[in-house]
């Protein structure tokens, strides 16, 4: 499948297949204290957000945006039955391939010890470590992903 047809923009309608992919996502990945900022997020109708469909099904959904003249991914997550199956690489790619084209030369990601490994595979690097940053044992791991434009 090509990325065009992978990646879809979040709308409204997508909001109950979002936070059902944040439910089966936390508390491993994410901290129950966490659902209300991504409810918040979805409601402000994210310009940059997008969802992962594969057979019209929504398996994941991620953010390029744009906050007081920084980039940023946001709110990263798929359904456990997707991860480990290259659909995070390909958001990645479809990532640095937008910031390229766009001229965006820094990407922040606010990572959790769990994924900051992940980030790391493409060349993110941590700049900044919270203990308990998103919740009892969900640390925080701040990140700057350098593009070369
Ligand atoms: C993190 C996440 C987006 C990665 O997507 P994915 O589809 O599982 O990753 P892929 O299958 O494309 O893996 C790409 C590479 O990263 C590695 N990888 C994936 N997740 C990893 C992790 N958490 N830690 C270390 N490496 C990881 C894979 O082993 C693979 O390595 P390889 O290329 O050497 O084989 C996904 O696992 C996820 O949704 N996790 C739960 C939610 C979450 O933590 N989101 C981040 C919030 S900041």
């Amino acid at each position: 499948m090509t990325q065009s047809n992978l990646f879809h923009p979040y709308n409204p309608e997508l909001e109950l297949a979002c936070m059902a992919l944040f439910d089966a996502n936390c508390p491993q990945f994410f901290a129950r204290n966490e659902r209300d900022d991504y409810l918040g997020f979805l409601k402000s109708q994210p310009v940059g957000y997008h969802v992962c469909l594969l057979n019209d099904e929504v398996v994941g959904a991620f953010g390029l945006l744009k906050h007081n003249q920084e980039y940023a991914i946001n709110w990263i997550m798929l359904s456990p039955k997707t991860q480990g199956s290259g659909v995070g690489k390909q958001v990645m790619e479809h990532v640095i391939v937008t910031a390229v084209d766009q001229g965006i030369d820094r990407i922040s990601i606010a990572a959790s010890h769990l994924s900051a490994p992940f980030f790391a595979k493409f060349g993110a690097v941590a700049v900044n470590e919270i203990e308990h940053g998103w919740g009892q044992d969900m640390h925080r791991i701040d990140m700057v992903l350098n593009i070369k434009l």
